[in-house]
């Protein structure tokens, strides 16, 4: 199984997704650290009462963003951390932290990207007028909320919509999609070939079966 490491900032509900689908004894990755650079992460206290090994790091107790990163990877190389998937981590890594990890490292975002990069990505949609949306899981790049793409779910917006409804729609898919790339990753199903993933199984994760 390949070791992989899920970094939070937050409620950490896509982790939970993660941690229990890797519970399954056929799913090809094992949840070896789950990290948060809040230490108040609602994440945390879920992951610790079920005796997964957590850990904190808070970004605030560390001068640069260079010496904190380093932290961090001794914590992952602490855990012989092979892969690691970004859960809401809401922490932009340097070029430096990010190229040691390339592609080893994904992450989910909360829109159909190329569209909707960054924050408050529901309100952008909702304004824009979209009629889909969805999420994407990535191969982390410097760039924020760039990378090549390994599965997209979309759902519908719908005429009543706010953003808070719109992202619980989303929210569900991003817990079937986060489960089924990571399982594309780890199985070696997908691989990065010229900046774009080459499914060998399915042309995407995202999709109903
Ligand atoms: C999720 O919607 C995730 O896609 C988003 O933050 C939320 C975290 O929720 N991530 C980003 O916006 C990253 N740019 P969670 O802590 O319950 O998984």
């Amino acid at each position: 199984k390949v070791r992989t490491a899920i970094l939070i900032s937050g409620r950490g509900s896509n982790m939970q997704s993660l941690v229990e689908a890797a519970q399954a004894d056929d799913y090809p990755a094992e949840i070896v650290l789950i990290a948060s650079n809040r230490p108040d992460a609602a994440g945390l206290d879920w992951a610790k009462a079920r005796g997964l090994p957590t850990l904190a790091i808070d970004h605030k107790k560390y001068k640069t963003r260079d010496v904190f990163e380093a932290a961090l990877q001794d914590a992952l190389a602490a855990a012989g951390t092979e892969l690691v998937a970004l859960a809401g981590f809401m922490r932009l890594m340097t070029s430096d932290f990010v190229e040691h990890w390339r592609d080893r490292m994904i992450n989910i975002h909360p829109s159909l990207l190329p569209s909707f990069k960054g924050l408050h990505t529901h309100e952008r949609a909702l304004a824009a007028g979209v009629k889909i949306a969805g999420c994407t899981v990535h191969f982390v790049r410097t760039e924020m909320d760039e990378g090549p793409i390994i599965g997209q779910a979309a759902v519908p917006v719908l005429s009543g919509d706010d953003p808070a409804t719109l992202a619980a729609r989303v929210l569900a898919a991003e817990h079937r999609l986060y489960p089924a790339s990571l399982k594309l990753v780890a199985s070696g199903l997908a691989r990065v070939e010229g900046e774009k993933v080459i499914t060998l199984h399915e042309s995407n994760p995202g999709l109903p079966i």
